[in-house]
């Protein structure tokens, strides 16, 4: 197993070419095989992208998929479209899905078994948001969060899972959570998953994101229930996000 998985949201940014070279600019820092790191470029480019990178140790994922595998659902794309270009995971209840696009937790758990069923790995986001934090709501929040969007998926399936906590506060402000606020979230989460679980509860992979950079990704890494970043503005620059997992690379 991974000691860490380092994953770049790339969002809706970079254009054709720049999207070839940050990959290259990734492609070229050699990480060690305990960190695994993952890119979730906008959905034009997965396609040319999976064989741009072809077997190197660089995995994949969309940001966004429907839970339907085809059919009428104009603008959409499936995660059975995914799984056949050869895409490792996606990113499932983003804020900004939730927020901008009105995505719920009942879409969500669909979108989170649709990807069980077609062998991608889902990350889902939760978090909370700063009103809610202030309203002392943010374990209320999560645990909403993780029961309804995993709803019904079967214990075998977990240890594919993947969680990324993002308050939403953090996410794209500068302002990343302090490592006192994401780790109380990240044991307060594993102690959920292992109560619901058991065990399986102990290897799902569980990822900090909002504002991750250089500067602060030792403080973050370092903390027992953090398995790694997902991580938006720092992303867009391989400097950046290489530095990030040499960070994690450093750690023991
Ligand atoms: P950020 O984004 O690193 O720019 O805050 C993280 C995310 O939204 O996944």
């Amino acid at each position: 197993m991974n000691k860490f998985l380092i994953a770049g949201n790339w969002k809706m940014n970079k254009l054709y070419d720049e999207a070839i070279a940050l990959v290259d600019g990734i492609l070229n820092y050699n990480a060690h095989p305990n960190v695994e790191k993952l890119i979730f470029p906008p959905y034009l480019y997965l396609n040319e992208l999976r064989r741009h990178i072809d077997n190197q140790s660089l995995s994949i994922g969309a940001q966004n998929c429907y839970y339907e595998n085809n059919g009428a659902f104009t603008g959409e794309v499936s995660a059975d479209m995914l799984n056949k270009i050869g895409m490792d995971y996606c990113i499932i209840g983003h804020s900004e899905r939730r927020t901008i696009f009105g995505e719920d937790d009942v879409l969500i758990n669909n979108k989170v078994k649709s990807c069980f069923d077609n062998n991608i790995k889902p990350v889902l986001c939760i978090g909370e948001t700063l009103k809610e934090r202030e309203d002392e709501l943010t374990f209320n929040v999560i645990e909403k969060q993780l029961k309804l969007g995993l709803k019904d998926i079967p214990l075998e399936k977990l240890s594919e899972l993947v969680i990324a906590y993002e308050p939403v506060w953090a996410i794209g402000t500068g302002v990343s959570a302090s490592p006192e606020q994401a780790g109380e979230a990240h044991n307060y989460i594993r102690k959920f998953l292992v109560n619901k679980y058991g065990n399986v509860g102990n290897e799902i992979f569980l990822l900090y994101g909002g504002s991750m950079k250089p500067e602060n990704a030792e403080s973050l890494l370092n903390l027992e229930n953090i398995n790694g970043g997902l991580i938006g503005g720092a992303s867009l620059d391989a400097d950046k996000f290489n530095k990030i997992v040499e960070i994690a690379l450093s750690i023991d």
